[in-house]
C-alpha cells in the first residue's frame, strides 16, 4: 500500500509521470462545462476518501475534496479538531488509525511536526495534508508543477526562499523536492533559519542578507515567498516585504510564488504583475492533486 507523507515517498520520475498526468486532467477540467466531458471525467468511482484536518485550511482541504469529487469518488471530512475525539484527548495516531478503517484514502492535517504518523498502522492509503512545522509535500508537488510549467524544468534553476523559513513547512517539502533535481541553487533570507538538513550538498545552498537579495535578484527565477508562522511561535515581522520596484528588478521570466495565505510580506500591488504565480498555484492544487490519487491507486 503506498502512502504520501514527504516528497521522499515519490521518486523524481513519477513525478514528472504525475505532472504530464495532471497537464491532460488540467485540459478536462478548462473543458468541464461541456457535459459530455464532465461524463468522461467523473463516472461514478466507488472510492471514499477522508479528510481528517486538525489545522486551518481553505486551498489544501477544499482543493483535495474537489479533486476527489472531479474523479467520481465521494468525501467524508473532518474540518475542525473540536469536533473529533481528539478534542477528548485521544492519540492522533489512535485517530489516524480509526479514521483509516471507514475510508479508502485519507488526508490528514496534523498539528504535530513528528512522530504523528506513528508505526503507520494504517487500513488505507494516507497522505500528509502538512504536519505542524515539518512538511507540506502535496504543496510541494503543487508548487513544482508551478515551477515546471513556466520552466519547462526543474533543474538549472536559482531559487529564493524569503520568510519563515524554520517553520513553515511548504518551504522544507519544496527544499526537499527540488534538491534532488540538478543544478538548482538556492539562497535563504529568513530568520531563524532553515535547518541545514533539507539541503544535501551544502555548497548550492547561502544564507543572504537583505542587501546581498536584492544584489542577487536580477539574477532569480523562482522567489518564494512566505508569511510568518505566529501560530507556531515565530516572533517578529517579515524579513522582507516585496515591492512593485523590486519585483521590476526581476528578470522578465521570473516568477513569484507564494503558496497563501499571505500577510504583509506580499503586498497586492504585485498581483497584476505577469511575474505574480501564486493563484496559478491554487488553481493547480486540483490537476495535482488529482493525479496523485491516481499514483495511489495505480501501479506505475
Ligand atoms: C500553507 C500551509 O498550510 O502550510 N498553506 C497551504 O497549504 N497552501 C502555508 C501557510 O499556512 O503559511
Amino acid at each position: 500500500m503506498k502512502h504520501f507523507l514527504g516528497v521522499w515517498d515519490i521518486s523524481s520520475n513519477d513525478i514528472k509521470r504525475l505532472f504530464s498526468i495532471a497537464l491532460d486532467l488540467e485540459c478536462y477540467l478548462n473543458m468541464s462545462h461541456s457535459d459530455s466531458v464532465q461524463a468522461t471525467l467523473s463516472p461514478r468511482w466507488e472510492k471514499l476518501m477522508g479528510t481528517l484536518f486538525l489545522e486551518p485550511s481553505t486551498r489544501t482541504r477544499i482543493s483535495f475534496e474537489v479533486a476527489m469529487k472531479r474523479m467520481g469518488g465521494d468525501v467524508v471530512s473532518v474540518a475542525d479538531g473540536k469536533s473529533c475525539s481528539k478534542e477528548k484527548g485521544e492519540s492522533l495516531e489512535d485517530t489516524i488509525r480509526t479514521m483509516s478503517q471507514y475510508v479508502d484514502l485519507l488526508i490528514v492535517r496534523a498539528n504535530e511536526a513528528h512522530g504523528c504518523w506513528g508505526q503507520k498502522n494504517f487500513a488505507c492509503p494516507v497522505i500528509n495534508g502538512g504536519d505542524g512545522g515539518n512538511e507540506h509535500p502535496t504543496q510541494a508537488l503543487v508548487d513544482a508543477f508551478t515551477i515546471w510549467k513556466c520552466f519547462n524544468t526543474l533543474s538549472d534553476l536559482n531559487v529564493a526562499f524569503v520568510g519563515d523559513l524554520f517553520n513553515g513547512r511548504t518551504v522544507h517539502s519544496l527544499a526537499r523536492l527540488l534538491v534532488r533535481e540538478r543544478r538548482n541553487n538556492f539562497y535563504l533570507l529568513g530568520e531563524p533559519e532553515l535547518p541545514h538538513t533539507y539541503f544535501f550538498d551544502t555548497t548550492s545552498k547561502k544564507s543572504v542578507t537583505k542587501e546581498e537579495f536584492l544584489d542577487i535578484l536580477p539574477n532569480i527565477d523562482v522567489l518564494y515567498m512566505t508569511r510568518m508562522q505566529s501560530e507556531r511561535g515565530t516572533k517578529g515581522g517579515p524579513p522582507f516585504v516585496l515591492g512593485k520596484n523590486i519585483v521590476d528588478r526581476m528578470h522578465r521570466d521570473a516568477i513569484v510564488m507564494h503558496p497563501l495565505p499571505r500577510l504583509q510580506e506580499l503586498p497586492r500591488c504585485i498581483d497584476d504583475n505577469h511575474r505574480a504565480v501564486y493563484f496559478d498555484q491554487v488553481k493547480n492544487g486540483v490537476p495535482v492533486r488529482m493525479a496523485l490519487i491516481r499514483w495511489l491507486f495505480e501501479k506505475w
